[in-house]
């Protein structure tokens, strides 16, 4: 009841969305829909797609894909996470999925998805962004690192048994 509740505030935030000028990142629409789901299911193969494809609904406007000589080859999406706090709602973005096309891994795509997304939703009054990672996921940590994010929690067996999570934060002002 209370994630509902959050997913409607969250959602009514996104909608009122100032966007600002992107190098080669979009928003989702159907097309890149197609690109995103290849690319999700190629990088988390076991896992539903259908959350991925809820977001693109409810936060069109903070699913970011990435476009490499007109193929979507990334694509990062966001929910917001609003916390009322002294009477005031703070707004906290978390990272729902980031991924890049292999084929194109290790070229800078991640790295300018974030930073590009990111300064959006500082323009946005986000004040955080938080995120959840496989703690021996090294490739996703190094780019979230560079980027500035610092570990705040480890969760044991997060992700299944031996398997823990790692929870980063980014402030933002
Ligand atoms: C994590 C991921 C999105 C990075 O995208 P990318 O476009 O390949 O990364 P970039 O080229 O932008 O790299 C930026 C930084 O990330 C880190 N990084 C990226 N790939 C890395 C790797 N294989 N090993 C270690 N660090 C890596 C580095 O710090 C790199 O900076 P550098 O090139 O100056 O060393 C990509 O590896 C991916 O899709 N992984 C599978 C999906 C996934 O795990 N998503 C995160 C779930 S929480």
């Amino acid at each position: 009841m209370r994630r509902y509740a959050e997913e409607i505030i969250g959602s009514g935030i996104s909608k009122k969305w100032s966007k600002i000028d992107k190098v080669n990142i979009t928003t989702v629409d159907e097309a890149s829909l197609t690109d995103v789901l290849k690319i999700y299911s190629q990088n988390f193969p076991n896992r539903s797609e259908k959350k991925l494809i809820r977001y693109s609904q409810i936060f069109p406007n903070i699913f970011y894909v990435i476009q490499y000589n007109g193929k979507s080859v990334g694509y990062c999406s966001y929910y917001i996470q609003p916390t009322l706090s002294l009477r005031k709602i703070k707004r906290s973005a978390v990272i729902f999925s980031v991924a890049v096309d292999r084929d194109f891994s290790r070229k800078g795509f991640g790295e300018a998805l974030l930073r590009e997304s990111i300064k959006e939703l500082k323009v946005n009054r986000i004040e955080s962004i938080w995120l959840f990672v496989n703690a021996e996921n090294n490739a996703a940590i190094g780019l979230y690192k560079k980027i500035g994010f610092e570990s705040t929690d480890i969760i044991e067996n997060m992700y299944g048994e031996g398997k823990n999570g790692c929870k980063m934060r980014l402030l933002l002002n």
